[in-house]
């Protein structure tokens, strides 16, 4: 059901779940001060209470509301990153709810770039606590119609147009004056360690992980084949007919029809543009009702970090 933004407002400030638009993928937002708003984004997305959730608000002044530590680091890469697709995780004030930070001692926070988005945090004067608008494991949004087809018609949607990135924001955990990567994300780590002036921490058995990152996170309900090369998607299609498949590499988003009737979908070469147009890829190839989707994965360089993530998460490896 599509709201405008005066009754996104209301309905927010009554206590309701509401999705909203940002520039990475559709969110579905809730008032982070009021715990029972909180209980129905998890109990909307069938969401377990153990995985906190990103509060979203309109500028780095309001960190110091939410974290008990805004250093130096943390704001420097706050004036770098944000408004944009970066999260910050940071040590949280006792006064948070728990219900957000489900219990951890941290607290994410996030300033979306996106006209709309920002116009509802500054007129509703709330923060907004909220995760992607889709069921736990399935793919995120980035229209509102993916919002409706994965949530259901009943749940207000604010329509800000398709997610210009694509993908979920980058997520960095600060602690004093070291940094750690928990989620790739648009913004590349070697922006990041620019701003940051080192390296993250790369200590894997001291990496906090970001908990909702399990191994079938983003997944289309098709099954989901990931190739490194072409020729083996295009062996594995011949061999098992009623396939759909999505290339990497072409110029421009293009949708074809081959000979024996496979259905693909060619993604931009720029990461950028791939990523704009990835999850809305994978909802179209998912709504074929193919037997399997095939994935031709992008190289395995930083540019394409992100991506790369995603699909390995949405699939699993067949062959190499
Ligand atoms: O781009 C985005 O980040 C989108 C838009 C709507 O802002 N949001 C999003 O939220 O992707 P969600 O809930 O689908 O993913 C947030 C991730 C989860 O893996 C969660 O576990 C992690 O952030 N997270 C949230 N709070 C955390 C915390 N305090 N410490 C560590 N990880 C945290
Ligand atoms: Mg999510």
């Amino acid at each position: 059901m599509r709201v405008s933004l005066a009754e996104a407002i209301a309905l927010l400030k009554r206590g309701e779940a509401v999705a909203i638009p940002t520039e990475t993928v559709y969110g579905l937002a809730a008032d982070a001060s009021n715990d029972a708003a909180l209980q129905k984004i998890y109990a909307l997305k069938q969401r377990p209470a153990n995985n906190p959730l990103i509060i979203h608000i309109s500028g780095a002044d309001q960190v110091t509301q939410f974290a008990a530590d805004f250093t130096p680091l943390a704001q420097k890469m706050a004036h770098a990153f944000w408004p944009g697709p970066f999260t910050l995780v940071l040590k949280s004030k006792p006064e948070v709810s728990q219900v957000v930070r489900a219990h951890t001692d941290t607290v994410a926070l996030r300033v979306p770039n996106h006209p709309v988005s920002l116009q509802l945090l500054k007129e509703s004067h709330l923060a907004l606590a909220a995760p992607s608008a889709n069921r736990y494991t399935q793919l995120s949004p980035t229209t509102a119609d993916h919002v409706e087809a994965g949530l259901g018609a009943d749940v207000p949607v604010l329509d800000g147009g398709a997610c210009h990135v694509g993908i979920e924001s980058t997520i960095v955990s600060v602690e004093g004056d070291t940094w750690q990567l928990l989620r790739h994300g648009m913004i590349a780590a070697a922006q990041i360690e620019a701003v940051a002036g080192k390296p993250a921490i790369q200590n894997p058995t001291q990496v906090p992980k970001a908990p909702g990152q399990h191994l079938l996170h983003y997944s289309p309900r098709t099954p989901s084949l990931l190739f490194q090369h072409r020729t083996d998607l295009l062996k594995y299609a011949q061999q098992h007919g009623n396939c759909v498949a999505l290339l990497i590499g072409g110029n421009t988003i293009k949708e074809t029809t081959t000979s024996n009737l496979m259905h693909i979908i060619s993604l931009s070469n720029h990461p950028e543009q791939a990523a704009m147009h990835l999850y809305e890829a994978l909802h179209k190839l998912d709504q074929l009702k193919a037997d399997a989707i095939l994935i031709e994965l992008p190289p395995a360089t930083e540019s394409w970090a992100a991506i790369l993530d995603r699909l390995t998460r949405a699939g699993y490896r067949e062959n190499t």
